[in-house]
């Protein structure tokens, strides 16, 4: 197997395991993707500037990040559909950051919902994300539900008044729930590490993967959006 040594290794890696449309709504942007660069070149412009002579022997990066005590200042950020990348992918996520002892925020359009999270990663700092619904109710609800699990840290998400648009989810026929085309079966065929490790490993237990917290009756209406993943 190949060494993944930095991001660059792992984006690789992603984009030969995974059905085109699906490493497409991960990897790229949204319209012309102008902000992708610009976003690019200004994490490259920031730089560490190390401090030597301090007389402190360990790194410590220990911190409290509202009012919660973690290893770094690093939050695995709310990612939808990550359970669609690995069989369980949020919780998997959880036990990961339960490990390096950083907080994991589950979104609200993941695929595992926040209960079976809590229950597969015992110990892990779970936030979570919302997206606020038209109907507030709804919303309600499923805070409630989060509240119920456990969770009391809230990520509420304000930056996406209207749904994105990607032309090339569009192209690719990507939506929620997933759909049944031919474009999608063959690109589907052509990765069958994902098709065996993931769908159908869905598919032979919980059925087919969608957005673990919605409520049914937004499941017909969904279908429509094609663009509404983020
Ligand atoms: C594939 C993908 C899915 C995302 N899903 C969500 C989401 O469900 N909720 C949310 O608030 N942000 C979501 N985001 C935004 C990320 O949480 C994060 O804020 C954004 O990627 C900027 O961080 P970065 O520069 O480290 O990528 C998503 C980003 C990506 C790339």
């Amino acid at each position: 197997m190949r060494q993944l040594l930095n991001a660059r290794d792992y984006r690789e890696a992603a984009r030969r395991r995974l059905p085109r449309s699906l490493f497409e709504y991960i990897d790229r942007g949204t319209e012309d993707e102008l902000a992708l660069s610009v976003l690019r070149r200004s994490l490259d412009a920031i730089q560490l500037m190390p401090r030597m002579l301090t007389g402190h022997a360990e790194r410590d990066l220990k911190t409290l990040v509202l009012g919660q005590q973690t290893a770094m200042l690093v939050i695995i950020a709310p990612t939808a559909l990550a359970g669609l990348v690995s069989h369980g992918g949020e919780v998997k996520l959880a036990r990961a950051a339960a490990r390096a002892n950083i907080p994991v925020c589950i979104s609200t359009q993941s695929v595992t919902t926040i209960e079976e999270v809590r229950d597969g990663a015992p110990g892990a700092l779970v936030w979570f994300q919302l997206y606020m619904w038209k109907d507030r109710n709804l919303s309600r609800q499923l805070l409630e539900r989060v509240a119920a699990s456990g969770v009391t840290t809230l990520v509420l998400t304000v930056d996406t008044p209207v749904i994105p648009r990607r032309e090339y989810n569009v192209r690719n026929g990507f939506s929620i729930p997933l759909r049944y085309t031919v474009r999608a079966g063959v690109d589907v065929m052509m990765h069958p590490r994902w098709m065996f490790g993931v769908l159908l490993r869905y598919l032979t237990t919980t059925g087919m993967p969608t957005y673990g917290h919605y409520p049914k009756e937004f499941a017909a209406r969904l279908s429509g959006l094609r663009s509404r993943t983020r």
